[in-house]
């Protein structure tokens, strides 16, 4: 292991869909030994849009059990709930009054979840901020997520930079990690929009966790095209989609699986596809299970994980306090 500190994090928003897990959760299990890790359960994120308490509550229970599930390691990495940290809301704060309003204005996601959303809340547009204070309260180098959080980053490093150049050398400079394969998984209904747990078509979203038979149904009804040959070309996202996931799943190049299906029927491609993320699924799925029935054992995960940061956390946040100009209390 490097000391090299390695961050990211998800929403408790909704359950964890194959977009998350190929896009984020699986690289973040790849990299967690070589790196110093930390992943967290953003839930200070996830009410920037109204939650129902009870739920949210569930849901980070869920997801922790989830990025376990999904191979994340307490021995090698620390888990933890963003809101047990006392620190990440806090270094926004400081981070906020150095942030430009025109930057955060500018998000590709905020104009999005604007357009969509009745009520605008300060926090859909201060999220950015958030999440900048959650990498830099670590003195993160590296930050694995999917391509759709590549600007967010970009405001962290800059912020980074304000913050050095202004008050001397606090933070690291953050590096995001994007890895290609599993990089955008797009909806199965509307296969030019990215999967996601807000798709309007629940056919469209393929949760991790949910029944084999529920995820055949919907590969079955994978939008396509109205051509017959398998092969990923921009005029056809449904079927370069499902190539993508296989692809992803089976770890073979989207070329040779263009050969290995030249003449199949979509239909047969189709089941192909479903079947092998069932079989990637497979173990995944009894290790949720398992966790689900140990809720003891998750909480002291969160709890170690919580600690270990807040120490840190702890740390950066004095010497930014310091550095700020803010009195040292007794
Ligand atoms: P979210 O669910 O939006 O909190 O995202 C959690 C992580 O999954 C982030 O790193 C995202 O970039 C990644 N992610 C979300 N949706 C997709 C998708 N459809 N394809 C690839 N990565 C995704
Ligand atoms: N905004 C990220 C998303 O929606 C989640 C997130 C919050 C995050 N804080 C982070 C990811 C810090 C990486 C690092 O996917």
């Amino acid at each position: 292991m490097t000391s090299k500190v390695l961050v990211s994090g998800a929403q408790p928003s909704g359950e964890l869909h194959l977009g998350n897990y190929l896009g984020a959760l699986r690289n973040w299990t790849e990299m967690q030994a070589n790196y110093d890790s930390l992943f967290f359960i953003v839930d200070q994120h996830a009410i920037t849009i109204r939650q129902n308490p009870a739920e949210l509550r569930r849901r980070t229970l869920t997801c922790a059990a989830q990025y376990i599930a999904c191979g994340l390691d307490p021995q090698k990495c620390s888990i933890f709930i963003q809101s047990h940290v006392i620190g990440h809301a806090e270094l926004a704060w400081v981070l906020g009054c150095m942030t430009p309003l025109g930057q955060l204005q500018r998000m590709t996601q905020f104009k999005d979840k604007q357009q969509k959303s009745e009520n605008v809340d300060a926090g859909l547009l201060f999220y950015p901020v958030l999440m900048a204070a959650d990498i830099l309260l670590y003195n993160t180098e590296l930050v694995p997520v999917g391509e759709d959080q590549k600007q967010h980053l970009e405001l962290a490093r800059d912020l980074a930079i304000r913050f050095n150049s202004t008050y001397s050398e606090t933070f690291n400079v953050p590096e995001p990690y994007i890895l290609k394969s599993g990089g955008r998984i797009m909806s199965l209904q509307t296969p030019t929009a990215k999967m996601s747990k807000s798709d309007s078509n629940a056919l469209g979203t393929l949760y991790l966790f949910e029944e084999p038979e529920s995820l055949q149904k919907k590969f079955r009804s994978a939008v396509t095209d109205s051509e017959t040959e398998i092969r990923s070309a921009v005029n056809k996202p449904g079927i370069s989609n499902l190539l993508a996931i296989l692809s992803a799943a089976t770890g073979k190049s989207i070329e040779a699986l263009e050969k290995d299906y030249a003449g199949s029927s979509y239909s047969v491609f189709k089941n192909s596809v479903a079947e092998a993320v069932i079989e990637m699924l497979r173990p995944l799925r009894k290790r949720y299970t398992e966790l689900m029935d140990d809720k003891t054992y998750l909480q002291t995960i969160l709890q170690q994980g919580a600690e270990n940061a807040q120490k840190r956390a702890y740390k950066m946040l004095s010497k930014v306090y310091r550095k700020t100009g803010f009195l040292e209390r007794m």
